[in-house]
C-alpha cells in the first residue's frame, strides 16, 4: 500500500497527464483528418476517393504498434538513408548525424494518423445515414452542394456521432499505452519504471488500471451527456 501511495502523484501527475493530453491531441487532429477523409471518401472525385480508401484501409489496417515503430524508428532511418544517398550521388553536405524524432512528436503523428483513419469512418458512416430527402430538400431551395453540406447535412450528423467519437476516444485513451514500447513515458510507461525500482507488479498494474478506469469511466459520463443534450431539439 505504502509503495502505491509513494507513487500515485507520478502515475498522476506524470503519467495519467500526458496519457490525456496526448489522447486530447491526437483525436483533435484525427477528427480533422477524419473529417477530410471521410468526406473525400464521399466524393465525386475518383482520386480524392482513391487516397481516402488508401489511407483508411493502411491506418486501420494495420497494428498502431507496427504504426509507432514506423513513425519513431522508421522515419528517422529512411531520413538518414536519404541523406547518405544525396551526399554520396550529389556531393550534398549532411545536414545531420541522425534524425531523431522527439517521442512526444512521433507519439502525436502515430496516433493522430491512426485515430484519423477510425474517424474518417465515423463521419462517412454519419453522413450517409442522413436521409437523402435532407440533401434533396436543401438544393431544392438553391444551396449549392457544398452549403447544403455545411448547414444541413453536417450538423445532423454531428449529433449522430457523438457516441462513435466518444468511443474512439475511449477506445485511443487506452491504445495511447502502447506508446510505452518507444518509451514514451505516459501512464504505462510510468508504471513500468516504478515496478522496475520496486518490483510491486501487482499492486501498481492494479494502480495503473484503475486510474485508466477512472479516466474512460469520467469520459463515458461526458459522452453521456453530450449525447443528451444534442437530442433536444430533434
Ligand atoms: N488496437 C487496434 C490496433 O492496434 C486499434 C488501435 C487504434 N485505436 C483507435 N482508437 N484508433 O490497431
Amino acid at each position: 500500500m505504502d509503495v502505491v501511495i509513494e507513487n500515485l502523484p507520478v502515475l498522476i501527475f506524470q503519467g495519467a497527464k500526458i496519457t490525456l493530453q496526448i489522447t486530447i491531441i491526437s483525436v483533435a487532429i484525427g477528427c480533422l483528418l477524419g473529417l477530410i477523409g471521410g468526406l473525400s471518401r464521399l466524393s465525386r472525385r475518383k482520386v480524392l476517393r482513391f487516397l481516402a480508401t488508401a489511407y483508411v484501409d493502411f491506418f486501420r489496417g494495420t497494428p498502431l504498434l507496427v504504426q509507432i515503430f514506423i513513425v519513431y524508428f522508421g522515419i528517422p532511418k529512411l531520413l538518414m538513408d536519404l541523406q547518405s544517398f544525396m551526399v554520396d550521388s550529389y556531393g550534398m553536405t549532411p545536414v545531420a548525424d541522425s534524425f531523431a524524432l522527439p517521442r512526444f512528436l512521433a507519439a502525436v503523428i502515430a496516433c493522430s494518423l491512426n485515430s484519423g483513419a477510425y474517424v474518417a469512418e465515423i463521419f462517412r458512416a454519419g453522413v450517409q445515414s442522413i436521409e437523402r430527402g435532407q440533401m434533396e430538400a436543401a438544393r431544392s431551395l438553391g444551396m449549392t452542394h457544398g452549403q447544403a453540406m455545411r448547414y444541413v447535412i453536417l450538423p445532423q450528423a454531428f449529433k449522430r456521432v457523438i457516441p462513435p467519437l466518444g468511443n474512439e476516444f475511449i477506445a485511443m485513451l487506452k491504445d495511447t499505452s502502447l506508446l510505452s514500447v518507444i518509451g514514451f513515458a505516459e501512464l504505462t510507461r510510468n508504471g513500468q519504471l516504478i515496478i522496475a525500482r520496486t518490483y510491486e507488479s501487482f499492486a501498481i498494474w492494479l494502480t495503473v488500471g484503475f486510474i485508466y478506469l477512472i479516466m474512460t469511466f469520467t469520459l463515458s459520463r461526458i459522452v453521456d451527456y453530450l449525447e443528451r443534450r444534442y437530442k433536444t431539439g430533434d
